[in-house]
């Protein structure tokens, strides 16, 4: 994995009518790491995801994609780059197959060389790969189905196909395991630590159970700085990240699951 970094923000800042949601934040991601934010209620962590991924501009700071400054790039350029945020340009639709939309984001990344894909022979290739990636996230056996008849717990899976089907570098995932239940979260998790071997994960993530499995970095937020960086044994452990974990009620150990409170 080396000390590649893919991805640094330097002096990450966003006020709010001069209130600072994020302040300040120097972060590093290191290629090919599954790499979590994490932090109590309105520590800042939606923000800085947003900041990343340009859904929102910075007040201040700059961000970095494989050393190309990116603080003003627009997110769809960003996506071309190979950053891309799940459902962003990934939206599903509800009415098509899960097949079918999975075809459509594969299209999509062909863009301009469309044509091409009008023979027959090239859309059976389509449809193959197509195929393939739905394997690849456990939805095979729905691929016929309509994306709004998924059960619930699914979606996310069918998300992250129609977000692979761009074969971006990195993924930015937002809360991935949000309102699912117990199975649903295990297969999620396991998911996602497939689909990190070969690129780079920065997620959003409540459940700490889920966060220690995968993390190989975590960095935890509090007021709009980090307060703590490293893996799940070191930040869980630190008296400062116990602390502010403790105003907010929810424990950081794996067993007392900062899931529980509401985050769907
Ligand atoms: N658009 C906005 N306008 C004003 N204040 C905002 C805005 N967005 C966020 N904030 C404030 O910035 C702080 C950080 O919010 P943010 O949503 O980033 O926290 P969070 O870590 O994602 O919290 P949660 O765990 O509840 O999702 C909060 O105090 C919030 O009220
Ligand atoms: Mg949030």
């Amino acid at each position: 994995m080396g000390d590649d970094v893919i991805l640094e923000t330097r002096g990450l800042t966003k006020e709010f009518k001069g209130f600072a949601a994020v302040s300040g934040v120097d972060l590093k991601v290191r290629r090919g790491a599954i790499h979590a934010l994490i932090g109590p209620n309105g520590a800042g962590k939606t923000t800085c995801f947003n900041l990343i991924t340009k859904f929102l501009e910075p007040t201040r700071g700059t961000i970095l994609f494989d050393g190309r400054d990116i603080t003003r790039t627009k997110p769809a350029d960003v996506a071309q780059m190979g950053m891309v945020r799940s459902f962003q340009i990934s939206a599903t639709f509800g009415h098509l197959t899960l097949l079918e939309n999975v075809r459509v984001a594969l299209q999509r990344k062909l863009g301009t060389s469309f044509h091409f894909w009008r023979s027959e022979r090239s859309l059976s290739a389509l449809h193959e790969r197509a195929e393939a990636l739905l394997a690849d996230v456990g939805l095979a056996e729905y691929r016929d189905l309509t994306a709004n008849e998924l059960p619930y717990g699914r979606k996310r899976a069918l998300e992250i196909a129609t977000t692979l089907a761009l074969d971006p570098e990195m993924l930015l995932l937002d809360e991935p395991t949000s309102g699912m239940g117990r199975e649903d979260i295990g297969r999620t998790a396991a998911l996602i630590r497939r689909v990190a071997k070969d690129r780079t994960v920065l997620m959003v993530e409540h459940n700490l159970s889920v966060v220690a499995d995968l993390s190989d970095t975590i960095t935890v937020l509090a007021r709009g700085e980090i307060l703590a960086e490293g893996p799940y044994e070191t930040v869980s452990t630190d008296p400062r990240v116990v602390e502010a974990y403790m105003g907010t009620g929810a424990g950081t150990g794996a067993g007392t699951d900062a899931a529980a409170h509401a985050d769907a």
